[in-house]
């Protein structure tokens, strides 16, 4: 069986995200998207509620798992018994960061090869920091992420703003 792991952090899921795992389920028998549990950032949504946002937005893709998970991706792909990391490619931007995520992950681990996917154009400007700069000062999100996202990100942001907590 072909299979592939997208991780990341999906702090929001974006139309970007999606985008990337619609495409690359395309070419293998099942993809997991990696949600990672990040100890060293404060993510907006824990990572349950970023699984649970996930696994609604790729209901209709029947090869498609997500599963949150901590530590080095590379091992995580290991567990899944996956040779490959898709990753998205935006813009030149990108290219340096995940050139050096790739390399790294290949001296981790020289059987698990990095597959990029380029974004599709109407996603290279997006990012989920940007839906949330957006979001923070009133901006409309609906092009971004989908609907059933929109006001959790919403709701998230005004409570982050009442307790003080950015
Ligand atoms: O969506 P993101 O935040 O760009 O995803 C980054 C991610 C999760 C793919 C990367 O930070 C990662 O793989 N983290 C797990 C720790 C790890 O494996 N680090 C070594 C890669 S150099």
């Amino acid at each position: 069986m072909r299979r592939a792991v997208y991780p990341g952090s999906f702090d929001p899921v974006t139309f970007g995200h999606l985008d990337v795992i619609e495409r690359s389920a395309a070419l293998v028998d099942e993809l997991i998207v990696g949600v990672l549990i990040n100890h060293a950032k404060t993510p907006l949504f824990s990572a349950e509620e970023r699984v649970n946002m996930l696994l609604d937005a790729t209901k209709n893709i029947s090869n498609v798992r997500v599963e949150a998970f901590s530590g080095l991706s590379v091992d995580f792909v290991k567990r899944c018994d996956a040779k490959f990391i898709v990753r998205g490619l935006r813009a030149i931007t990108d290219f340096e960061y995940e050139l050096q995520m790739a390399q790294t992950n290949r001296i981790m681990n020289s059987e698990i090869d990095t597959l990029f996917l380029t974004t599709n154009l109407e996603y290279a400007y997006l990012s989920s920091t940007t839906v949330k700069e957006v979001a923070y000062y009133g901006g409309d999100i609906t092009h971004f992420v989908p609907e059933a996202v929109v006001n959790q990100v919403y709701r998230r942001i005004e409570e982050r703003k009442l307790t003080g907590t950015k």
